[in-house]
């Protein structure tokens, strides 16, 4: 595997890019609209709503008061931190898959330059501004801390971890972002963290729980149209990056929980019977009325379905964390 290091200015601060051509080739927006929209029903992948301005909603979303899930898992972080953090004699490297801005990480960096004194903290996200960004925040705020930002896939960025960072490991995963991924996938991506681990090492990971869905249907259908904004937002790329003629007032957006798959699922709806184009991909596509678009699962566990994960993936828990109403759960597994 052929990587790209630099030190932009900062002895602290070290990036890790892997090339392009190396990354774990993944689907485009293109073969994607083709084989979602033909489908039936039909469907596309979630990942394509996260360009900037999907990002950028994201983080509104993060704000809404019907969210709950950033502001239930900052708390258990707030109250816990110390706990999650400790069981090493010296400071283990600190990675985190996702890191996105760091700023609930902040809780566990703290906690950790508090018990250990110095720390090594490895971000790992796609975007590479975003990345370097909260990198050089960071050691602007911690002058106790390294870090080293891997710009990469999740697949990629374990492969590096597991060829140059030597020594106990906490590996961090936040926001319960395994619940876009149908179980299969979980699974098999909770098995590629266990292959990277050993035994001084801890998975320490936030997941969002199964509770009454009205309240999480709310979470993922807010009453200022954040998120419907949010999921429209695949339809704007379409338009945008391949010439499609979406009209955005034409679709719907709705949340629906799934108690039989654990998981909320989004979609658009056709409001009525429509064509719509898409010359970038050479595409022409009817809908009926009341036809949808399957855009998203946001799935959501109990600690039965996560202690079956745990077995078919090779862990072991150690600890779990919950906040009073038992919305979110975080947990430190071993392998
Ligand atoms: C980024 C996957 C954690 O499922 O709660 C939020 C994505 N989509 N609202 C989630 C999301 C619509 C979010 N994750």
């Amino acid at each position: 595997m052929s990587i790209q290091t630099s030190h932009p200015k900062q002895h602290r601060l070290e990036m890790i890019r892997v090339k392009p051509s190396e990354l774990f080739e993944s689907e485009t927006l293109q073969a994607t609209v083709k084989r979602g929209l033909t489908h039936q029903p039909k469907y596309l992948l979630c990942r394509f709503i996260y360009d900037a301005i999907g990002s950028e909603l994201f983080e509104q979303i993060c704000d809404q008061p019907e969210y709950y899930l950033t502001r239930t898992e900052d708390a258990i972080l707030r109250d816990h931190a110390d706990d999650m953090v400790d069981g090493w004699a010296q400071a283990p490297i600190m990675i985190e898959l996702g890191s996105g801005s760091s700023t609930k990480t902040r809780r566990l960096i703290e906690a950790a330059l508090d018990r250990y004194e110095s720390l090594h903290y490895v971000p790992i996200d796609i975007s590479e501004t975003i990345l370097e960004e909260s990198a050089r925040n960071l050691i602007r705020d911690y002058s106790s801390l390294k870090v080293t930002g891997i710009a990469s896939d999740y697949d990629t960025a374990l492969r590096v971890v597991a060829d140059r960072m030597k020594g106990p490991k906490l590996l961090v995963f936040l926001g319960s972002s395994l619940g876009n991924f149908d179980d299969g996938d979980a699974v098999r991506l909770l098995q590629r963290i266990q292959g990277t681990l050993s035994t001084d090492d801890r998975f320490l990971f936030g997941t969002d729980l199964v509770k009454d869905a009205k309240v999480l249907e709310a979470a993922y259908d807010d009453s200022a149209g954040v998120t419907a904004r949010f999921g429209k937002n695949i339809l704007t790329r379409i338009n945008r990056e391949l010439g499609g003629n979406f009209d955005l007032n034409q679709f719907r957006y709705e949340a629906r929980f799934s108690p039989e798959h654990h998981r909320v699922e989004m979609r658009l709806i056709s409001e009525q019977e429509q064509i719509v184009t898409i010359p970038g991909v050479d595409l022409t596509v009817s809908f009926s009325a009341g036809e949808s678009i399957h855009i998203e699962n946001s799935h959501k566990y109990t600690p039965t379905i996560l202690d079956q994960f745990a077995k078919q993936s090779g862990f072991v828990e150690e600890r779990s964390w919950t906040d009073p109403d038992q919305f979110f759960r975080v947990q430190r597994w071993h392998v």
